[in-house]
């Protein structure tokens, strides 16, 4: 099938994208901060609800074996998605920023001392940068930023020197959500390692754009979130390799995630369920999975974003006095820019107008802001159901509005 056949049939899944807002057909590019969900994943949830719904390894009812059942045939195929060696390296959360907080608290907990040094870069979300200074200050650590260049790139030879300094973590995105840049994660897993440092990696903005293989790649941690990669809100993944998750404590107590309780004593229950208390989100788990599903049905589709991007990149910047911030080569489908003289919240608003959804501010990115000395960008984000003619929709809006408010 041609691509534009493909993505047609892609975009059909999803009744949002028909939708009108003030009249206007709705132009969504706002997916990185939540992908639109597709009918048969809707219908999928709806008909978990309907027809299995019981809580999860807790009855020995037929309901709560079958919904049992699904949940952890979720964890498989996650585990399977993402390379992990093992299922019980998959810990289900609500998101990424638990799941950020959760080995910020307990990897600290067992490894992080005074002294210590944790490295996050200049160009994360604040999910991946507050919960370590937390932890940092529980544990008398200290965080460092890994500079980036004007272009958005990591100073490959900065973050060299540092990681020469007490380094036992390195923090890094996979993929910008501001700037785009996917670092050269297998390098700097290489050197962190070679300093004997741990690397997490926040994939919420890369997995959906071209997946990961976990042991590849060699990371210690990586997270990830169900409502960016087309499923619902309220469930996400830490991986974890399972020699740390053992010795690591755990992050919340509750029913579930223990052995034996005493008053004397609890013991935990092992992996994965020991980081699982409570009732877990298991129809946003066997949903996200369902999700999973359909984006790997159409994997087909991963170059197309590269070409929304180039042409929407390419006709921006023929704006006058528009400045597009991250121009480093393999960008993930995100561009993030201001126009001289007009603000970006004013641009996000009137393109609203036009039905054009965009997000404005400082992206919970707020170093990147200052990187670049501003307090806030436009951010326009692609995913494979738009079109051509949406980016020409955002560029003829980005044009008028500029227009309107000069
Ligand atoms: N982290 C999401 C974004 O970048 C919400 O928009």
């Amino acid at each position: 099938m041609d691509t534009q056949k493909l993505v047609d049939q892609f975009r059909s899944n999803f009744p949002i994208l028909q939708s009108s807002v003030y009249r206007k057909p709705l132009v969504y590019l706002d997916s990185a901060a939540t992908a639109q969900k597709p009918l048969q994943v809707i219908e999928y949830e709806k008909s978990l609800y309907t027809t299995y719904n019981a809580n999860i390894h807790r009855g020995v009812h037929y309901l709560s074996e079958q919904m049992t059942a699904i949940y952890e045939q979720a964890r498989q195929r996650v585990a399977r998605f993402i390379g992990a060696k093992s299922a019980s390296e998959v810990i289900f959360t609500s998101g990424a920023t638990a799941s950020l907080n959760l080995v910020a608290y307990s990897w600290s907990e067992a490894f992080l001392r005074a002294g210590d040094v944790v490295l996050v870069s200049q160009m994360e979300h604040h999910s991946n940068i507050v919960p370590w200074q937390m932890a940092a200050a529980r544990r008398g650590a200290v965080v460092r930023a890994i500079p980036i260049t004007d272009s958005g790139e990591i100073d490959i030879e900065a973050y060299e020197r540092m990681l020469q300094y007490g380094v036992k973590m390195v923090a890094i995105t996979q993929a910008s959500n501001t700037l785009g840049t996917r670092p050269d994660l297998k390098t700097m897993i290489t050197l962190a390692h070679k300093h004997g440092a741990k690397v997490t990696v926040d994939g919420c903005q890369g997995v959906v754009h071209g997946g990961v293989d976990v042991v590849e790649l060699d990371c210690d941690f990586y997270v990830f979130s169900g409502h960016k990669l087309y499923g619902p809100t309220g469930i996400g993944v830490l991986y974890g390799k399972s020699e740390l998750l053992e010795a690591m404590p755990p992050y919340m107590g509750g029913g579930d995630m223990v052995d034996k309780v005493t008053f004397e004593r609890t013991t935990y229950a092992p992996l994965p369920l020991k980081f699982e208390a409570g009732t877990a989100n298991f129809v946003g788990a066997a949903t996200m999975a369902a999700a999973i599903d359909f984006l790997e049905d159409y994997s087909a589709l991963m170059e197309y974003e590269n070409t929304l991007l180039s042409y929407a990149t390419e006709q921006l910047q023929s704006i006058a006095g528009l400045k597009i911030y991250g121009t480093a080569p393999s960008k993930s489908p995100v561009v993030c820019f201001n126009v001289e003289g007009c603000n970006h919240y004013d641009i996000g608003m009137i393109l609203d107008k036009m039905g054009v959804a965009i997000r404005t501010g400082h992206h919970c990115a707020q170093p990147v802001m200052d990187r670049f000395s501003v307090t806030g960008m436009c951010r326009a984000s692609f995913a494979m159901y738009n079109t051509m003619s949406e980016v020409d929709a955002l560029v003829s809006g980005v044009d008028r509005a500029v227009k309107m408010l000069r």
